[in-house]
């Protein structure tokens, strides 16, 4: 019987990974890292990507591409370096997202909803659009593409968000379909409420003092930390998870179960 080292499950893969300067991305970089993967990682050409430059900088193994996912150019060159970069892409974490304003459908910025889907909803569509076809070539391949509780359920003053993330999860259902006949798997990942800086600003913005009132609707009575996301993204792009595609894995500590 052979035994893998669960810090070893991503040997010899390399991971691309969209959103990398952000909580979530940064945080599954390591994790993924610490498995064995080598990162090429992605991010918008004005983000600060000080941290994560830190984290990788003994790592000579470690890229960033500066692309705007929204851009469809932007998308075909990140895709085009990293296969430079890297005899194949074994996983893609298709993650870059933008939370949008706070408003009521009444209220709410129409320029707003419009670069929320840029974004959230043709991003992670490009991404696949032009993933797909190296992993379908290579027959092989993991992608997890970041959706939220915003894609299974509704909330107050964040329709934008709401309806991109809802069509993240169809869309992610819909690239499973079309990938599995190549050996390639597509799942969701819908975290919950995560300690970071997206929740702070979300929390602030519809004028909370702090982050103690969501906790308390969560049966685990805690919000979830991005290291417990990244372990289940490492997870669903490793073997371990083979035959689990077009699924969609929540983690936000059982508060969309009731
Ligand atoms: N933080 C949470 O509580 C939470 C919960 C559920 C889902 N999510 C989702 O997880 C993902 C990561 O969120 P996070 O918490 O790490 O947020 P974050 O803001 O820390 O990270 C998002 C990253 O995406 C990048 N990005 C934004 N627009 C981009 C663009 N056009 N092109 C390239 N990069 C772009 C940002 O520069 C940033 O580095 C997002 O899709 C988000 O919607 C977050």
């Amino acid at each position: 019987m052979s035994v893998t080292s669960h810090a070893q499950t991503l040997s010899g893969k390399t991971a691309l990974i969209t959103g990398v300067a952000g909580n979530i991305g940064h945080a599954t970089a390591r994790e993924m890292a610490a498995r064995g993967a080598r990162i090429i990682g992605i991010d918008h050409p004005e983000a600060d990507a000080s941290a994560i430059q830190q984290s990788f900088a003994a790592d000579p193994s470690f890229a960033l591409i500066r692309a705007d996912v929204s851009r469809e150019a932007d998308v075909k060159a990140y895709v085009e370096a990293a296969r430079a970069l890297a005899p194949s892409i074994d996983i893609f974490f298709n993650n870059a997202g933008i939370e949008g304003p706070q408003a009521a459908i009444t209220d709410y910025p129409t320029a707003a909803f419009s670069r929320i889907f840029e974004v959230n909803v043709l991003g992670v569509f490009l991404g696949l659009k032009y993933v797909l076809p190296e992993m379908q070539r290579q027959k092989s391949g993991a992608i997890i593409n970041t959706s939220s509780i915003a894609g299974l359920v509704g909330a107050a003053n964040m329709s934008g968000y709401i309806m991109s993330k809802h069509a993240v999860l169809g869309l992610s259902r819909t690239a499973a379909l079309e990938a599995a006949p190549f050996g390639v798997r597509v799942n969701s990942v819908h975290p919950g409420f995560i300690e970071s800086r997206m929740l702070t600003d979300i929390v602030h913005r519809l004028g909370a003092p702090d982050t103690d009132a969501f906790s308390a609707t969560v049966p685990l009575k805690r919000l979830g930390s991005v290291d417990e996301i990244a372990k289940a993204v490492a997870f669903l792009a490793s073997d371990e998870s083979s035959y689990m595609t077009g699924h969609a894995m929540v983690l936000d500590g059982g508060l969309t179960v009731g």
